[in-house]
């Protein structure tokens, strides 16, 4: 009696959450709102994992990590947990590619070699579309984390199914002009086909980002309203306007919440109400 509350307990305890931040276009912001949010839950107390699955590797770029042009990343993990590609495989142990930042949150960077993984893994039998899913289930790490972040490639192709795949919830930052609104449509569809292909469960959408919302142009406001109109019941978080302190902070590879200043104040409030929103939505 005893031990079976004992393991619902840990069971319940020890089940970390997985959210990406995706958008097929490059320059929306995802990077640089997947690092701040990942600061947000780490000030929260929360232990935090972020994975980098853009084989441009900015999200890794950001964490201070010593150079090491053998350092292994995301993709010899992948493909070393897909029993099939065996004659591919590396000897690369998970503890010794995950980077622990100063702050105290733990990255799997990414490489070019991820960039390749579309065609590595083509002619497998099983499952292409759940390998980073599976991945993260054999390393248990929602049981080691309480957040995941992944960062997504600005496509919309096996990466980024394998990304919605093994995710609980999806945030989408985007810029609120006339052409956002087909990027964000077409991977709607992406999650539309894994919903139908019934092979894992359909992440949550935990709402769009405007982002580098232009407060001078006069049809910027009208643009965003319109665009809300189409994005439907889906939550939408207050917008982030063009801002100096992201670019001076990035280039420190610091958060927002790294600095005291009056001026960042603004930036760490909209970030500790986004985690509020996205973990009542993930609860929910
Ligand atoms: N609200 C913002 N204000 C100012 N600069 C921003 C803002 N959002 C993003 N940037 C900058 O724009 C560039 C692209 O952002 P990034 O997060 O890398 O986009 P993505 O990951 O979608 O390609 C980066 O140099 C980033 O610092
Ligand atoms: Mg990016």
């Amino acid at each position: 009696m005893f031990s079976f509350f004992k393991s619902e307990q840990v069971s319940s305890k020890n089940q970390g959450r997985v959210i990406a931040l995706m958008n097929q276009k490059g320059g929306v912001g995802k990077t640089t709102m997947a690092f701040n949010l990942a600061h947000a839950f780490l000030h929260q107390g929360k232990k935090v994992l972020c994975i980098d699955m853009d084989p441009q590797g900015n999200f890794s770029s950001l964490f201070d990590m010593p150079h090491d042009e053998n350092r292994k990343n995301i993709h010899h993990l992948l493909i070393n947990s897909v029993k099939e590609l065996k004659a591919l495989h590396t000897p690369t142990f998970i503890n010794d590619v995950i980077f622990k930042s100063e702050e105290g949150i733990d990255l799997i960077p990414s490489g070019q070699e991820l960039s390749g993984f579309e065609l590595t893994v083509a002619g497998i039998n099983g499952a292409r579309q759940l390998i980073l899913k599976k991945f993260i289930e054999k390393f248990e790490l929602r049981s080691q984390y309480d957040v995941i972040i992944i960062d997504g490639p600005p496509t919309l192709g096996l990466l980024v199914v394998n990304i919605l795949c093994a995710v609980d919830g999806v945030l989408y930052p985007f810029v609120p002009d006339r052409f956002s609104e087909q990027g964000l449509k077409n991977i709607q569809q992406v999650v539309q086909d894994i919903a139908e292909m019934e092979i894992t469960s359909t992440p949550k959408n935990l709402g769009y980002i405007p982002n580098l919302f232009d407060t001078r142009r006069k049809q910027a406001a009208t643009d965003l309203e319109q665009i809300k109109v189409t994005l439907g019941e889906a939550t939408v978080h207050e917008a982030f306007t063009n801002k100096v302190q992201f670019g001076k902070s990035l280039a420190q590879r610091k958060s927002v919440f790294h600095f005291k200043s009056n001026e960042y104040k603004d930036l760490q409030r909209q970030f500790v109400a986004m985690t509020e929103t996205v973990n009542k939505e993930l609860h929910s």
